[in-house]
């Protein structure tokens, strides 16, 4: 089994769906796309427009935010997840839709493989920061200040540019002993828009093994 028909176990007619973004979050819509074209009746919100695009591919109906009240399940992948799951998300750039999504949704189900699990977020050594281009300056100089280098992300020679035209600071870290107190130092300077830094969105983790599922469900 994968980890997105394990995921698909948990979706029912009606419900509202949160479309995550990376091979993760692709791999499930391609599976709710088959589903959608056996007769289930579900509505999706993308968090990116490379979500948006395949899901109309496949034939997935789509809603905004504005039209409805809260999302039933969000379906997403992650770059590192901790013991407590907590998430280090945002290496596809889509970090900003993906936190609001989340944060719109009743359950947040997270898909990765084995190799995403890690003691202490920052082991895996990435931070994504998505950043409005006239404070990049600013931002590094400050980010810098806390210890942590960064560099504007660049795809094929020219910087990446998010869904929402800003730019991505890639934030070389350390294990992070203190997640949420980092996550509102380097939110709170000016320019910053979003952290990759998920905490405490999680409700469920399955981790995909050489063919083999494991649930891992946060407590509390
Ligand atoms: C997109 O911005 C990211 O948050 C992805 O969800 C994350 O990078 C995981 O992607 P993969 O499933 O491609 O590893």
């Amino acid at each position: 089994m994968t980890a997105a028909e394990k995921a698909l176990e948990l979706i029912a007619d009606g419900m509202i769906l949160g479309l995550g973004t990376g091979r993760a979050a692709t791999a499930f819509i391609h599976a709710l796309g088959t589903r959608v074209q056996a007769g289930l009746r579900i509505r999706g919100v993308p968090t990116s427009q490379a979500s948006d695009q395949l899901a109309r591919q496949l034939g997935i109906p789509l809603v905004e935010l504005r039209e409805i009240e809260q999302i039933d399940i969000d379906v997403d992948g992650a770059d590192e997840v901790d013991p407590q799951l907590n998430l280090i998300k945002g290496l596809g750039g889509a970090l900003v839709r993906e936190k609001i999504v989340a944060a719109s949704s009743r359950k947040v189900v997270i898909l990765v493989g084995p190799e995403k699990l890690s003691p202490q977020l920052g082991t895996r050594g990435v931070l994504p920061v998505e950043v409005v281009p006239f404070g990049v300056p600013l931002c590094q100089r400050k980010l810098a200040a806390l210890g942590i280098p960064s560099q504007v992300r660049q795809t094929a020679g020219s910087p990446f540019i998010s869904d929402n035209h800003n730019l991505i600071l890639d934030c070389q870290l350390q294990p992070v002993a203190d997640p949420a107190d980092l996550a509102r130092r380097i939110g709170d300077i000016p320019g910053v828009v979003d952290t990759g830094m998920f905490l405490g969105m999680a409700d469920v983790v399955i981790v995909e093994d050489g063919g083999q599922v494991q649930v891992k469900t946060r407590l509390g």
